[in-house]
């Protein structure tokens, strides 16, 4: 599986560390930057990653900002993705099972290294159960086509 990764000048430092653990636990990483403090905007970012799995060419999309709200909303604004900002094990493990997320949100000045970690591995190693979640994901699906040309 293949995981792309970006963050703003608020996540950069947490991103580089996360790009190593995500490699240690197995997986591909696309990482797109940023790699310093200079200021960059944070939709720039997310737009990497949301296009790389447009694209297919990573399954899911890990985005990492102050807070990781910015990136969210950035994210959600494109087709076919399902971002969820969370700061909590549960929830990321929800947003897989419950949501079928494919792009994980967080903040570098919400988390620390080692909840960041428990937030990926647990992102990355669970899935998303169907049946009525099914249901209620493709009603989120039909708003994002309702919602195109407006
Ligand atoms: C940048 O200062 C900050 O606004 C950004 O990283 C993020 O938290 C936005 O949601």
């Amino acid at each position: 599986m293949k995981i792309a990764i970006a963050a703003d000048h608020g996540g950069f430092e947490l991103k580089n560390s996360m790009v190593e653990y995500i490699k240690e636990l197995g997986y591909e990483v696309n990482d797109f930057g940023t790699d310093s403090a200079d200021s960059v905007d944070y939709p720039d970012y997310a737009r990497k990653v949301c296009e790389d799995i447009q694209n297919e060419k990573s399954d899911l999309g890990i985005l990492i900002c102050g807070t990781g709200i910015g990136m969210s909303l950035a994210a959600n604004k494109f087709s076919g993705i399902r971002a969820a900002c969370v700061s909590d094990v549960y929830s990321a493990k929800m947003s897989r099972n419950h949501n079928n997320a494919n792009v994980l949100c967080f903040g570098a000045r919400v988390v620390g290294d080692e909840v960041a970690k428990l937030l990926i591995k647990t992102f990355l190693e669970n899935e998303f159960e169907g049946g009525r979640h099914e249901r209620r994901v493709n009603k989120i699906m039909d708003i994002e086509k309702e919602n195109k040309d407006l």
